[in-house]
Formats: C-alpha cells, sequence, structure tokens
C-alpha cells in the first residue's frame, strides 16, 4: 500500500471491527457523521465494485468473496488514510492476516463491537444476506465468537460492549473515547 507514516498520522482513521450483527454499519455511519469524516464499508464497496450481492459472491466460492473484500478494504484504507474517514468491515476481515497487517499499520483506532451471542442472534435474524449464517444462525454465531473472539481483542485499541446499548449510545462512548465530540 502506497501510504506513508507521516500521512497516517495526521489523519484520523477508525476502524470498526466486530462480528456480524455487532452494528459496525449502523454505528459506523453515524460515528462518521459525528465526528464530520468520511465512511466507507468494505461490504457496500464490494457490492458495488462486483455488482454481486454478498450470498452471490459466496455461491462462487467464500475465497473470491474474501479476495474482493480485501481489494476493498486496501481502498477504503487508502482512501481513509489520504483523508479522514471510518472503515466498517465484515466480520471476517480478521482472517486473513494481510488484512490485519495493513489495518494494524494505517488506523489510528481500531474499535471492537464486542456482542454477545444473544445480541447477534437477534440482530441478525431479519435478513437472508449473511450466507454463513444458513443452516443455523445461533451456532454460527457461537462457532465465530469462540474463533474469532482472539482476532478482534488483539487488533482493538477501544473495545465496547454493545450489550443494552442503542446503536447512538454507543456512537457516543466511541466519539467520546476518541476525543471527539459526538
Ligand atoms: C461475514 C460478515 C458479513 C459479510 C459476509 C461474511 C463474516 O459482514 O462480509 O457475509 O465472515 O463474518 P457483516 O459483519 O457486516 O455482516
Amino acid at each position: 500500500m502506497g501510504v506513508s507514516h507521516d500521512q497516517v498520522h495526521s489523519t484520523r482513521v477508525v476502524v470498526l471491527v466486530g462480528l456480524m450483527g455487532s452494528g459496525k454499519s449502523s454505528v459506523g455511519r453515524r460515528l462518521a457523521q459525528s465526528m464530520r469524516l468520511d465512511f466507507y464499508d468494505t461490504d457496500e464497496m464490494v457490492a458495488s465494485a462486483t455488482k454481486k450481492s454478498v450470498r452471490e459472491l459466496f455461491a462462487e466460492g467464500e475465497s473470491v468473496f474474501r479476495s474482493h473484500e480485501r481489494d476493498a478494504l486496501v481502498d477504503a484504507l487508502e482512501r481513509a488514510s489520504k483523508g479522514s474517514g471510518v472503515v466498517a468491515t465484515g466480520g471476517g476481515v480478521v482472517t486473513v492476516p494481510q488484512n490485519v497487517a495493513d489495518i494494524q499499520s494505517h488506523a489510528s483506532a481500531v474499535v471492537w463491537l464486542d456482542a454477545d451471542v444473544e445480541e447477534l442472534v437477534a440482530r441478525t435474524s431479519s435478513g437472508t444476506h449473511r450466507p454463513l449464517l444458513d443452516g443455523g444462525a445461533r451456532g454460527k454465531l457461537e462457532e465465530m465468537h469462540r474463533e474469532r473472539r482472539s482476532l478482534y481483542e488483539s487488533l482493538a485499541t477501544l473495545r465496547v460492549s454493545t450489550k443494552g446499548r442503542s446503536i447512538a449510545s454507543i456512537t457516543e462512548l466511541i466519539a467520546t473515547q476518541l476525543g471527539s465530540v459526538a
């Protein structure tokens, strides 16, 4: 990636990570508004670059989706590093080591939205656009919770428990922690 460290430190790049249903896109959009930063959502970027849904890409193979997701992440980090921005990632972005390295080298803050399985089940129950939850959302979310928790934990510079908090209050908490006015 072609962004120097000087640029990174004079800008504000906030990356949101966490499991699917933890609220990254909703919080990210709101946080960007309140901090007057640009907003990037890697799932949306993948969909608009490929003109395909996440489900269609997964039907071609998870590696196909991950490769587009990586391109979107690199693009989002580079663009955010040139100005300033909030980047909402897909829950599985941390499963690719090079993604983790790029987030670490570009982000001024990595915020982990830490939600428990009950919340995640409730928040993902209405949509059908998440192919990894086919065949039993609860079991799949429990498995991802176990497998990915330590990845989010080691990458995060700020952990926010989402339990019992609205999107608005999570956003406000993050903005306050990051030293801005919500
Ligand atoms: C995924 C999370 C999804 C999306 C895809 C795979 C994952 O994003 O990228 O379905 O592996 O956890 P959200 O976390 O925004 O739902």
